[in-house]
């Protein structure tokens, strides 16, 4: 039975594609108020000032492409059964060639029905106002605003419980409940954090550092764990 891999990643795995992250140097946050592009109290109140930040960034995102960081985290597959957990509203890790990928955040190519959140529908084009689902309502992006729950948490929960190595790749462990999830794991596990720049919320949870760009420590920590036992 292959062993099960838990990767919780976050904006700064596909930094090297090209995509903002969110805090420091050029981050989104830098750009943008959280409260007037990502929240629902924005989109009540500023409707297309919100759907003109996620249009930019979806169709941005259709113009770049993964990286070897992750190209190497789907070449894990080959040995391991690997669950990527991201943070990340794009579809980098899918394309190239994840297999098990959950979205914490929600995803930058999918909308909803501001109706019935159950309604979720791919989109890759500009969603405007008087788009509406199936039922008539207005569409929104589907992503988890702040403020907003957190749907699949349990289940990523339950998968960093089972996990018999963890990775955290490319994020700032700023933003709880996500933060939270890479110290729910069995004691004494292998557990990986691979940043340039590490964060002190990563310091003293076991972790064995990696301070490298993801496109370079992840390649060779997935090369270190393909020729492991
Ligand atoms: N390789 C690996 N890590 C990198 C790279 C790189 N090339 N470049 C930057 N980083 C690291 C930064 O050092 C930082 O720790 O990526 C992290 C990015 O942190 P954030 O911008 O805070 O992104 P993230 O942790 O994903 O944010 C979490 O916050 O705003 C919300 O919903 C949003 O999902 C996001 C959440």
């Amino acid at each position: 039975m292959p062993e099960f891999m838990v990767v919780l990643s976050g904006a700064g795995i596909s930094a090297e594609s090209g995509l903002d992250t969110f805090r420091g140097q050029g981050g989104l946050w830098n750009k943008h108020r959280v409260e007037d592009v990502a929240t629902p109290e924005a989109f009540e109140k500023n409707p297309q000032l919100v759907l003109d930040f996620y249009n930019e960034r979806r169709k941005f995102l259709q113009e770049v492409e993964p990286n070897n960081a992750h190209l190497s985290l789907a070449a894990l597959e080959k040995k391991y059964k690997v669950q990527i957990i991201t943070q990340n509203v794009d579809d980098l890790h899918e394309r190239a060639g994840s297999s098990q990928v959950l979205h914490l955040h929600g995803e930058l190519l999918k909308v909803r029905s501001t109706l019935d959140a159950s309604l979720i529908y791919p989109w890759k084009k500009d969603l405007k106002l008087g788009d509406v689902c199936e039922k008539g309502a207005q569409l929104r992006p589907h992503i988890v605003w702040f403020g907003e729950a957190v749907p699949l948490l349990n289940q990523a929960a339950e998968y960093c419980s089972r996990a018999d190595i963890l990775i955290v790749v490319g994020t700032s462990l700023s933003v709880y409940p996500a933060a939270g999830l890479s110290e729910i794991t069995a004691l004494g596990i292998p557990k990986y954090f691979v940043n340039p720049d590490i964060p002190a919320e990563a310091k003293g949870k076991g972790f064995t550092f990696i301070e490298a760009k993801a496109s370079e420590g992840l390649p060779a920590l997935v090369a270190q764990l393909m020729s492991e036992n």
